[in-house]
C-alpha cells in the first residue's frame, strides 16, 4: 500500500491509473475506521481494480462547539487495517493544501440540506460536499462507497453527484453494528461505559416502531412519540430530532408507506448518535 499526501502526486497518480484502463473504488472516511468502514473496502475491492482510501478529518464539516479538535485519529492503526483489507493508495492530505489560504469554493446541495441534520448542524453538509467534490476531482473514481447510518448524507452526495454531472457511482452500504444493535461510528469512543448502554435505546425504539408498524400502526406522530418515549428512558440522553421522511426527499411523512425511513439524532451525555431504518425492511 501506498501513503499519499500530496494532492498533485495523488491525482497525477489515479489518473494515470484510468489512463491504463483501472476501474478506481473509493472509500472517502475521516478515519478512526471501524468495521462500517471495513464494509465498504471490502466491498471497494470487489468493484475495482485500484482501491483507495481517503483519510481526512474534514474542518468545513463541523460547525462551531462540535469535536473537530478531539476527533479520535489513530494513523498507524487505520494504515495497518486498510493495508490488510487490500488498500492500495491510501490518500491523507493536509487540512492547509485542501483549505489553502484564499480559499473560497464551496458546493451547496439545496432542499435535501434543509431538514434534520441540516437544519440541527448548519453548515455541515456544504462542508461535506465540498470535501467530497474535491475528493473525486483528486481521485478520479469510477465507483464511491458511502455507509447507509449517515442517511442524509449519502442523499445529498447522490443529488450533487447527479447535479454536477460527477462520472461516479455512488454506492450505499448497510449500516454495521455492534451485537446489541448500537450503530457503528468512530464517535462511539467518546461513550463512558454507562453511556455505551445508554445509546442502545436508539436501536430498541426502531424496534418498538418496527413492532408497532407491524401490528397495523402507520401514524407517523404516534410512532415517533414511541421513540420518544423509549429515548426519554435514558437518563443522559437527549434527542436532536426523531423523525419519519420520504427516503428520497427528505421531507416529514404523516404517514408510513413503502418509501418511509425513519432517522434519529440523540445526544448520549455530549456525543451525538445518529441511526435510521428503511421502515419496510426488517431490523
Ligand atoms: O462520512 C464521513 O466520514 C465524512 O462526512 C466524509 C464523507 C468522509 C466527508 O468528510
Amino acid at each position: 500500500m501506498e501513503i499519499i499526501s500530496d494532492i498533485s502526486t495523488m491525482q497525477q497518480r489515479c489518473l494515470a491509473e484510468r489512463r491504463k484502463g483501472r476501474r478506481i473504488s473509493f472509500v472517502p472516511t475521516m478515519g478512526y475506521l471501524h468495521q462500517g468502514h471495513l464494509s465498504l473496502l471490502s466491498e471497494g475491492k470487489r468493484r475495482g481494480d485500484l482501491l483507495v482510501l481517503s483519510i481526512f478529518v474534514n474542518p468545513t464539516q463541523f460547525g462551531q462547539g462540535e469535536d473537530l479538535d478531539k476527533y479520535p485519529q489513530d494513523m498507524p492503526r487505520d494504515a495497518q487495517l486498510a493495508r490488510d483489507l487490500g488498500v492500495d493508495l491510501l490518500f491523507t492530505p493536509n487540512k492547509q493544501d485542501i483549505y489553502p489560504v484564499g480559499y473560497a469554493t464551496y458546493v451547496n446541495v439545496e432542499g435535501l440540506t434543509d431538514n434534520l441534520c441540516g437544519a440541527n448542524r448548519p453548515g455541515h453538509f456544504r462542508g461535506v460536499t465540498t470535501v467530497v467534490a474535491k475528493l473525486f476531482n483528486i481521485v478520479q473514481p469510477d465507483v464511491a462507497l458511502f455507509g447507509r447510518k449517515d442517511f442524509q448524507q449519502l442523499a445529498v452526495i447522490r443529488r450533487m453527484t447527479c447535479d454536477l454531472n460527477l462520472p461516479v457511482e455512488i454506492v450505499g452500504m448497510p449500516i454495521v453494528r455492534e451485537a446489541d444493535g448500537l450503530a457503528m461510528s468512530s464517535r462511539n469512543i467518546y461513550l463512558s461505559a454507562d453511556q455505551r448502554r445508554q445509546g442502545v435505546a436508539l436501536i430498541d425504539a426502531i424496534r418498538l416502531v418496527k413492532k408497532e408498524l407491524n401490528q397495523g400502526q402507520s401514524d407517523a406522530a404516534t410512532l415517533i412519540s414511541l421513540v420518544e418515549g423509549r429515548i426519554g428512558q435514558e437518563p443522559e440522553a437527549s434527542i436532536d430530532y426523531v423523525q419519519i421522511c420520504h427516503a428520497d426527499t427528505l421531507q416529514d411523512m404523516d404517514r408510513v408507506t413503502g418509501d418511509s425511513v425513519l432517522l434519529l439524532a440523540v445526544k448520549v451525555g455530549s456525543t451525538r448518535l445518529i441511526d435510521n431504518h428503511y421502515l419496510c425492511e426488517e431490523v
